[in-house]
Formats: C-alpha cells, structure tokens, sequence
C-alpha cells in the first residue's frame, strides 16, 4: 500500500537533496524568521521543488511545508514537508542536515522518508511494514539502561527566552547518560535513534515537519515515542521522548526529576 505516495516522496526527497548539495559551502542568501532562527534559499529551492513533484502527482492533496505553510485542505490527506532540517548547520557549513517528508492521512502519518544527502544516507517508512535505510531493514538498540545510553536532543528556537526548563531537561539527561549530541537536525535524529546508533532523544517546541517522518520510521523500526508526560506522540505535540523503548521510562523520570537543578 502507499506505493506511489512512497515513490514520490522518494522522488521528491532526492532532487531536493541534489539541490542542497548543490548550494552547500556557497554561502547562499539568508535572512532571519527570528532572532536566531534562519531561512536560506536553498530552505526556499529545496521546498518548491518539493511541492511541484508533490502537486504534479496529487493535485488535491493538502501540504504543509514550513517556508510556504499549509494549502488549501481539499482532502483528508496531508503531505508534510521539512525541505532542510538543520537550516543552522547549512548556513555555516556543518554538514549535516536532511530533507523530511511526511504523509498523514486521517490524522495518522502513513509514510516518511528522511534523506540525508550529504551520507547519501534514504530512511523510508510505510506504516505497518518496517524501516529501512538504504533498502535494509533497520531497528532500535538493545541498550537497556540510561548509564549505557548515547542520546540526542536538540534546543528550541525561543531558548533566549527561556532557557531554565531546557538546561534543567539537559542536565538531569547528562547526569545520567553515557553521552549526549546535539547534532541539529531533528529528523536525523529521530532515524538515528530508529537505526540504533542513538538510545535515545527528546526535545521540546519541535513543529510537525521536524517530526512526521521520524517519527513513523522510529515506530516501524521498533521504537517508542511519547511526550514529556508519557502520552502517546503526535507530530502537533509540544514535547517528544523517543526511544529504544527499553531506556523510555527511565528518560521519562529523568525528565520528571525537578530537584537536579
Ligand atoms: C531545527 C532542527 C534542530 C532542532 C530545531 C529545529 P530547522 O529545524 O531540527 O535540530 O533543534 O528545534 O527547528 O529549523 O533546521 O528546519
Ligand atoms: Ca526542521
Ligand atoms: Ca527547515
């Protein structure tokens, strides 16, 4: 099932990825969404490629992509478009950021892929037939303690607002953890997490397009993903933990310990 919305996003994740590897090091045109928040135009190319290949296939469906925001919503199906997660890394040349496309139809995402053009490295999911990286199956860790666990997190744009809740997450996390990255691109590190090099990650202030296609190819690959409060996760959710699922509750009460701060 899925097969053509599979294969177009397929398609449309890899001539955006071209594009980006393309501008990468050029320094292309940025300005600022917010204070610390960027948009380059290689965001801007990478996304209308995107929704061209989209629209050209499915004319009626409804997208929501972060530079252009939502269409028109003619149908219940929603494709939802991140054309450069780690727009940061990009701007200054740190290689590593993706492109995530996701699909949900009646409020479930059915599909993700997430391409890293740069690993030419291709995470795709459909629901209920597993994840793959590159054509091979892929699946979560088996590491069953916090002590063991490498994690991933990553800090919201409004951080210069406020900071406490994020540094008193971090370090009850740190104090824990065998390590932690903030590698910058959320998608990645969702598929970080679903291929096993990653226990875990969690982050707060994520929009849909960081996570709708993490999340399912975290979910086929084995993983759990919760909010900060242990309810099940939905890429409109404020707050995500994502897991091995064997480390999930002790991220969840790590994150709950409000004295380590
Ligand atoms: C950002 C990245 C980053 C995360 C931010 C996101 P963008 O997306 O995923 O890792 O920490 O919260 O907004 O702006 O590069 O598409
Ligand atoms: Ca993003
Ligand atoms: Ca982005």
């Amino acid at each position: 099932m899925w097969n053509k919305e599979a294969e177009t996003a397929g398609k449309a994740a890899r001539e955006a990825g071209k594009i980006l590897l393309d501008l990468f090091g050029k320094n292309p045109a940025t300005r600022k969404k917010g204070e610390i928040d960027l948009v380059t135009d290689a965001d801007v190319r990478s996304e209308e490629t995107i929704v061209h290949t989209i629209r050209h296939r499915f004319p009626r469906d409804t997208i929501l992509a972060e530079e252009s925001g939502q269409s028109h919503r003619l149908s219940e199906r929603m494709w939802i478009v991140d054309p450069l997660d780690g727009t940061t890394n990009f701007a200054h040349s740190f290689p590593f950021f993706a492109v995530s496309i996701g699909l949900e139809v009646e409020g479930e995402i059915v599909l993700g892929v997430v391409f890293n053009p740069v690993l030419r490295e291709y995470y795709e999911a459909v629901r209920g037939e597993g994840a793959y990286l590159n054509g091979k199956r892929i699946a979560v860790s088996s590491v069953a303690t916090l002590q063991d666990s490498l994690l991933a997190t990553g800090f919201p744009y409004t951080i210069h607002e406020n900071s406490d809740t994020v540094l008193r997450n971090f370090r009850n996390m740190i104090t824990r953890a065998q390590g932690i990255r903030r590698p910058g691109a959320a998608s990645l590190d969702l598929c970080l997490v679903a291929a096993g090099v990653f226990d875990g990650f969690w982050e707060e202030g994520l929009k849909p397009w960081d996570t709708a296609a993490g999340a399912i190819i975290l979910k086929e690959a084995g993983g759990k993903l919760t909010t900060y409060d242990g309810k099940p996760f939905a890429p409109r959710h404020e707050t995500i933990v994502a897991s091995n699922s064997l480390i999930h509750e002790p991220m969840l009460a790590a994150l709950r310990d409000q004295d380590a701060f």
